[in-house]
């Protein structure tokens, strides 16, 4: 059997290493073909015009130049018919060099998922990736190759818009969730049946950005960078990333784009990453804008020094590479590793075999409303949603939620509960017929209580003005119900590109119309839909239970009736930690602990004098129905040797009506450091299903390598001493055993 497994791996690495060997000669045997000119073009990608993602530079007749082999690869085109026809152009260039086609397929491409934050909160990797694999099912489908995510900036500012696309503010968790999302995209590989180039970005640091405004400046240590920052984009480098993007930011006054140290010594130099680089849209041209370059033929120079391969919309690759050969000024190696780059992407995705491998509009059609697909959004929506709070009613001592199927007056009162495309969030494709196929609030909870339970309705008001006149028909209606479940939330163009926020409380008169509704005594249910931690401490004072539905996509509404009704058990942890106020931002839960910690002297600790110092809602909290109780955490060993693998043991018992996911997590303090260490760090967790009335004891593994970090001299190192190994169903609800390793 043995024999046979090392026949098959000597077998499949054989075929592998053959096939990028002829790979490698024929990218050589083309290169050597092409002039200067041809080989820039290949570097140069376009938007299509009509529908761009950033601000458009005129190119002209892009049709002829396609023709005459001017340009590399296309964004935002989609179509199986459309990028057919521009492929055909392509063909019909001197060398025949297939196009690639990108999209920012972020969450979703004809199914939409929850956003990438939402799908975070869900902890669950196999569904993450999953939903990656069902978006590039369907955007392949649609003629596209390389989809411009995932996005895993590591961000701690929830006033930045674009925390929506990310995995929040956890390395190790957002490091997991990088890799699976690259696995779904790439599926089985590269060339593979519905396999998609993933491309990772933002490269890097993109989320530190200052006051949480976007495209600002970056200003951090390396350590910081190479500690917090870095690692989700070794994960998916690791996970098999093709493709990376650079990002918009100055890192320490270097922007991205032309930053040598993160593009060269970094990426491609201790990471051996051969893959290609690609910049942000228009980062080239932008370093002029920075101050870093002093006209575009010098950001063409300063960028392809630094390792940007493709240039997006800066049109400065195409115009100025050929002259910087010319004038000596680029070795013209440097012009061709670039090129080899991308033209191995294309032979490997199997263009230069079949150009049109993605244009079936057969196969397109099939994706359309795709039922399997639906099913899997509405699984995965579900387990995005975090219970945030759930009191007990004082008549009946039970927990607001779940809600009765039948037999109540439910009123489903506020701007997003007829909702469609407003649950879609920012990063997503709005189709002809989503009127017809995104579910509503509405039409979830109508669906699942059928003719059972009477539903009242009243808008109340709108997202994000003044105007208070439906507020007495809300109140007339909550006066009929039973109970009231308020749907408010962010505009859904909010969060997303260039949607930093500076207050971060519900827009418009919807916090007011809250305090209406808690007003008429009636039970409240409040949800909210956002593409950020808001600032929500009044909503929840105001409130019974708090629901965090974020922005959902197509399955929304049947999902959040799954949660409101028990039909699934809320299992979503933040991935984010929640301010109290925006006045507390940056702030995250793996802080230091400083000299004077909070809490430790009623005067003299970090915080603010007018607010407590915790967060409102700590980093992996969230409720589920029933109780769970976990015991406290027993180690193999009291004092672990260096080379020895620590067991962690945790029980965790449940008492409850329904099956109940849990997510176990593991974090631990290195508690003195040669640099000071965090006060906490997660470093695993689990989830498990337990059954009402189970207990199940939860087994993790330590070694030195989870206890590792780098030090003043950028060694990546662990140092022996007293670490606190710390487990609970959140970071601010554990329980703890110190042990010594090493010593
Ligand atoms: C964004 C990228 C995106 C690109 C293309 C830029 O503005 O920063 O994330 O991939 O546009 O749309």
């Amino acid at each position: 059997m043995r024999l046979f497994a090392f026949i098959f791996f000597c077998t499949i690495s054989f075929y592998g290493n053959t096939q990028q060997v002829s790979i490698s000669r024929r990218v050589d045997s083309l290169i050597a073909k092409m002039t200067l000119d041809e080989k820039a073009a290949q570097l140069h990608q376009i938007s299509n015009p009509f529908s761009a993602t950033g601000p458009i530079t005129p190119v002209g007749d892009y049709l002829q130049q396609i023709k005459e082999g001017k340009i590399g690869s296309m964004l935002n085109i989609v179509g199986a018919e459309r990028t057919r026809q521009l492929q055909e152009l392509a063909m019909q260039s001197r060398l025949k060099i297939p196009l690639l086609f990108a999209q920012d397929v972020i969450h979703g491409f004809r199914t939409t998922f929850p956003l990438p934050l939402a799908e975070a909160a869900s902890w669950d990797l196999a569904a993450m990736e999953r939903s990656a694999r069902i978006a590039a099912i369907e955007a392949s489908a649609s003629g596209i190759h390389w989809m411009f995510a995932p996005m895993v900036d590591i961000s701690r500012d929830p006033r930045w818009g674009r925390v929506m696309e990310g995995a929040g503010e956890d390395t190790y968790l957002g490091s997991l969730i990088a890799a699976a999302r690259v696995k779904g995209f790439q599926g089985a590989g590269l060339g593979t049946p519905a396999s998609v180039m993933a491309c990772v970005k933002h490269f890097a640091a993109y989320g530190a950005a200052v006051g949480g405004r976007d495209y600002n400046s970056v200003d951090m240590s390396e350590r910081q960078l190479r500690e917090t920052y870095l690692p989700p984009f070794k994960a998916a480098l690791d996970a098999g990333a093709a493709t990376f993007m650079n990002s918009f930011n100055d890192l320490n006054g270097v922007p991205a784009t032309g930053n040598a140290l993160l593009q060269r010594t970094i990426l491609r130099g201790e990471w051996a990453y051969k893959g290609l680089v690609i910049s942000d849209w228009s980062s080239i041209a932008e370093m002029i804008t920075h101050g870093y370059a002093s006209d575009t033929l010098d950001a063409a120079h300063k960028a392809i020094l630094a390792g940007s391969d493709v240039d997006m919309e800066s049109h400065a690759y195409y115009r100025y590479l050929p002259v910087l050969v010319r004038e000596g000024k680029v070795p013209e190696k440097l012009l061709d590793d670039a090129v080899r780059r991308i033209l191995t992407k294309k032979f490997e995705m199997g263009l230069f075999d079949n150009p049109f491998k993605y244009c079936s509009v057969a196969e397109e059609n099939k994706q359309w409303n795709n039922k399997a697909h639906l099913a899997e959004a509405r699984n995965i929506a579900a387990k995005s949603i975090v219970l945030l709070k759930n009191d007990s009613l004082p008549d009946t001592q039970k927990a607001v939620l779940p809600l009765k199927v039948s037999g109540q007056k439910i009123a489903l009162i506020g701007p997003l509960v007829k909702a469609k495309s407003e649950n879609l969030g920012f990063w997503s494709f709005d189709w002809p017929d989503d009127s017809i196929r995104i579910v509503s609030l509405w039409e979830g909870v109508k669906a699942a209580v059928k003719d059972t339970a009477q539903l009242l309705y009243a808008k109340g008001c709108n997202l994000n003005d003044a105007d208070t006149t439906g507020f007495a028909e809300a109140v007339h209606v909550a006066m009929q119900a039973d109970i009231i479940v308020l749907s408010a939330g962010e505009l859904r163009g909010m969060s997303g590109e260039a949607k930093s926020r500076s207050v971060l409380n519900l827009p418009g008169v919807q916090e007011q119309l809250i305090k209406r509704l808690a007003a008429t005594g009636k039970p409240l249910v409040v949800m909210i839909s956002a593409g950020r931690p808001l600032i929500v401490g009044n909503n929840a004072a105001q409130s019974q239970a708090l629901v965090y539905t974020w922005w959902l996509g197509t399955e929304a509404g049947n999902a959040i009736a799954d949660v409101l009704f028990g039909k699934h058990n809320p299992s979503g942890r933040l991935p984010m930690t929640f301010p109290r106020t925006e006045g507390q931002i940056p702030l995250y839960y793996n802080h230091y602990n400083t000299g004077r910690p909070a809490g430790n002297d009623p005067y003299y600790g970090t915080g603010y004098i007018d607010l407590p110092k915790s967060p409102l809602y700590a980093f992996g909290y969230g409720l589920g129905y029933g109780a769970v109780t976990y015991s406290k955490p027993v180690v193999s060993s009291v004092a672990p040797k260096g080379n020895e693998t620590l067991e962690v043991k945790v029980s965790v018992a449940y008492d409850g009506n329904s099956p109940r996911t849990e997510t176990v997590q593991l974090y631990i303090r290195d508690k003195t450091g040669s640099v000071v260490r965090p006060v906490k760090e997660l470093k695993k967790f689990q989830q498990i299903t337990l059954l009402p009335g189970e207990q199940k004891v939860v087994g993790f593994k330590l070694t030195t390598e989870d206890l590792k970090f780098y030090n003043n001299d950028l060694q990546y190192v662990w140092e022996p001493g007293a670490f606190d190994i710390m487990v609970g169903p959140a970071s601010d609800k554990v329980q703890m055993v110190t042990v010594n390793w090493g010593r």
